[in-house]
């Protein structure tokens, strides 16, 4: 197992942002992670990488704590917010976290070509469009070459081809054997994933695969779904 988390709780100025959410996440799959905006996404995922203060529970990574040394070769994350340098070029960022990754230059010139940023080559980060700027930040996180990555909301603001693309880089990255969690506000975005995790205020309403939420609520697509259970129609 690649995940694990019990009973996990996160508190802020006494409301609860995640609210008692127990998981068990299998290797090797493409995880789906959406709800609402607010719902909690980047608060578990930021929870999962150790960057988050957690009120209460326990959460494993590989049978690790999350952050842990052991497992910062083992994690490719993208986070929301980008953490990138906005006053370096898109090459010197990549450049940058390809030394801290002992990526080579090689793998440089691929995800500059993955993620169609080398005509952006030359660019000062910082004045990047948004959906720029997510594929730097993606681009990044793939750069090493991880078992496990976290995306968060890698695909958002993206051409409909640029993000046809990426999903397909997803499930290559899933054929050889990698895992992926990747949260999307959109509700159709997880119906390109093995499994579905869908969250709305903080808890969990549903995780499994989506053919057993088709089962479940009776509905072919996920946003259907997401109101009938939500509504409490289950
Ligand atoms: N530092 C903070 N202080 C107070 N509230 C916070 C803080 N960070 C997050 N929250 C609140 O926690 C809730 C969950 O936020 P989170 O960013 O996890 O949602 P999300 O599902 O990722 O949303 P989005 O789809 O908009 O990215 C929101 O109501 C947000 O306002
Ligand atoms: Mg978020």
């Amino acid at each position: 197992m690649a995940i694990s988390v019990i009973g996990l709780v996160v508190e802020k100025f006494d409301r609860k942002i995640l609210d008692d959410i127990s998981l068990e996440l299998n290797s090797n799959r493409t995880i789906g992670l959406v709800g609402p905006s607010g719902s909690g996404k980047t608060t578990l995922i930021r929870a999962l990488v150790g960057s988050q203060r957690i009120k209460s529970g326990k959460v494993k990574i590989f049978g690790l704590e999350p952050g842990s040394e052991k497992l910062r070769s083992r994690i490719g994350y993208m986070a929301q917010k980008s953490a990138l340098y906005s006053d370096l070029t898109v090459r010197e960022n990549l450049d940058y976290f390809a030394a801290i990754f002992g990526a080579s230059k090689r793998r440089v010139g691929e995800i500059l070509d993955l993620l169609h940023l080398g005509e952006h080559n030359k660019k000062i980060a910082g004045s990047l469009s948004g959906g720029e700027t997510s594929r730097l930040s993606l681009g990044i996180a793939l750069l090493g070459d991880p078992d496990l990555f976290f995306l968060d909301e890698p695909t958002v603001g993206l051409d409909p081809i640029l993000r046809a693309e990426l999903w397909k880089v997803f499930r290559n990255l899933k054929e050889i054997g990698k895992t992926l969690v990747i949260t999307s506000h959109l509700m159709d975005e997880a119906e390109r994933c093995d499994d579905i995790i869908l969250m709305r205020n903080g808890k969990v309403i549903f995780h499994g695969s989506l053919e057993s939420l088709r089962i479940r609520t009776n509905c072919s697509e996920v946003e259907e779904a997401f109101i009938k259970l939500a509504s409490g129609g289950i």
